[in-house]
């Protein structure tokens, strides 16, 4: 059965700006998100389920929230232990991608399930795991999401360690010729994002960059001008 509705990821290849909201003001989440919407294409949702990683942040009655209020796409990252168990809550709040963790083994039955409820696929990979575990999945998903800061927290350091990760994701993709987009998630900002693009990735998420600058929006869109000229 599919219950995800109009799901348009917007155009691959092309560079993505997504404004993380674990760093909004979650008593505002409306107007946080109104306010960064002219210059974001997709929204990242963190949800932590005090299991996977030592943080809880939100399920899926937020994002059922966050859909009456945006017509963004959903981007939910799960850092949960058990996301088989909450993939069809998270289709009916509304969300168009969800993305799991390769660090929790074997995944064929969640991508399935995953596809079965019409959502986006993604596949995310901490720091320090190895290329390998994504490589497996690639052409089993839409996305891959290398965390460049281990999950858990906003406001972390970046970790320039996982650039050569990206760059081996990037040129399998590549060579590959898969339509496989390319996720980065922690300590995005406008140092680090020449960086990241310049090794491949697509689709930039960013929290504190965006939500912990005095103007939301223009800090988006910065984080665009900087990742288009470093695209070129
Ligand atoms: C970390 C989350 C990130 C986080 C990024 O576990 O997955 O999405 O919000 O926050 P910043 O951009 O502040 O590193
Ligand atoms: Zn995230």
């Amino acid at each position: 059965m599919t219950m995800a509705t109009a799901i348009d990821p917007g155009p691959l290849g092309v560079i993505k700006i997504a404004p993380s909201v674990l760093a909004a003001d979650f008593g505002m989440l409306a107007e946080a998100v109104a306010k960064v919407t002219p210059g974001s294409d997709w929204l990242h949702v963190d949800v932590m389920d005090g299991h996977f990683v030592p943080n809880i942040s939100l399920g899926p009655p937020v994002v059922s929230s966050l859909r009456r209020h945006t017509d963004l796409y959903l981007d939910c990252h799960l850092m949960i232990t058990d996301p088989g168990e909450y993939l069809e809550p998270f289709a009916r709040a509304g969300a168009q991608g969800v993305t799991v963790h390769a660090e929790l083994g074997d995944l064929d039955h969640v991508i399935a399930e995953a596809r079965a409820l019409g959502l986006r696929i993604g596949l995310a990979a901490n720091p320090d795991t190895e290329f390998e575990a994504i490589d497996r999945y690639l052409d089993a998903v839409d996305l891959v999401l290398c965390m460049t800061v281990f999950p858990g927290f906003g406001g972390q350091a970046f970790m320039a360690e996982v650039l050569p990760k990206i760059s081996a994701v990037a040129t399998a993709i590549d060579e590959r010729g898969l339509a496989v987009e390319l996720e980065v998630d922690g300590g995005i900002d406008l140092e680090t994002t020449p960086l990241v693009v310049a090794a491949g990735a697509t689709i930039l998420v960013a929290g504190s960059a965006i939500f912990g600058a005095s103007d939301p929006l223009a800090a988006t869109n910065s984080i665009r001008s900087a990742a288009l000229a470093a695209a070129r």
